[in-house]
């Protein structure tokens, strides 16, 4: 399973459309609706992974267009931190990752689902969940 912060402002509105577009992209992306990426704490990303997450994305405003001035950069700028801490941890940087795009880029977020499950599927599932039997429960 891949977690996706999504801005209501762009990318939840891009996979929306892209819903009723009738895009297909992996059924496996959950995706969480937040009035700005700016409010997606580090806290929020490491529970998703507690509770199973393969992969994390964050998907925010195009940079200069966040609606709350620099939300976005101030998510990007915890998201890099977070992928550091999490690849000197062990876990894999990789499984997570920050995306800008506009509520217009309908096949930007198509790809970046496909991709970003792509990647996760070479990285395997998420280890610290199989590790202590976490089942979230
Ligand atoms: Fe979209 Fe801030 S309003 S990332």
């Amino acid at each position: 399973m891949i977690v996706a912060f999504c801005c209501e402002h762009c990318a939840y509105a891009a996979a929306d459309l892209a819903g009723t577009s009738r895009m297909q992209y992996p059924p496996n992306v959950r995706i969480v609706r937040v009035p700005c990426t700016g409010k997606v704490d580090m806290l929020y990303i490491l529970r998703a992974f507690m509770l199973g997450a393969d992969g994390v994305f964050v998907a925010g405003c195009l940079k200069g267009g966040c609606h709350f001035v620099d939300g976005n950069l101030k998510a990007n700028a915890r998201v890099q931190f977070l992928k550091k801490i999490l690849e000197l941890l062990g876990f894999g940087g990789d499984r997570l990752d920050m995306f800008f795009m506009s509520s217009a880029m309908t096949w930007e977020f198509v790809r970046i689902a496909r991709e970003f499950t792509e990647r996760i599927k070479k990285l395997g599932p998420n280890p610290f969940f199989k590790r202590n039997g976490v089942d979230g429960k």
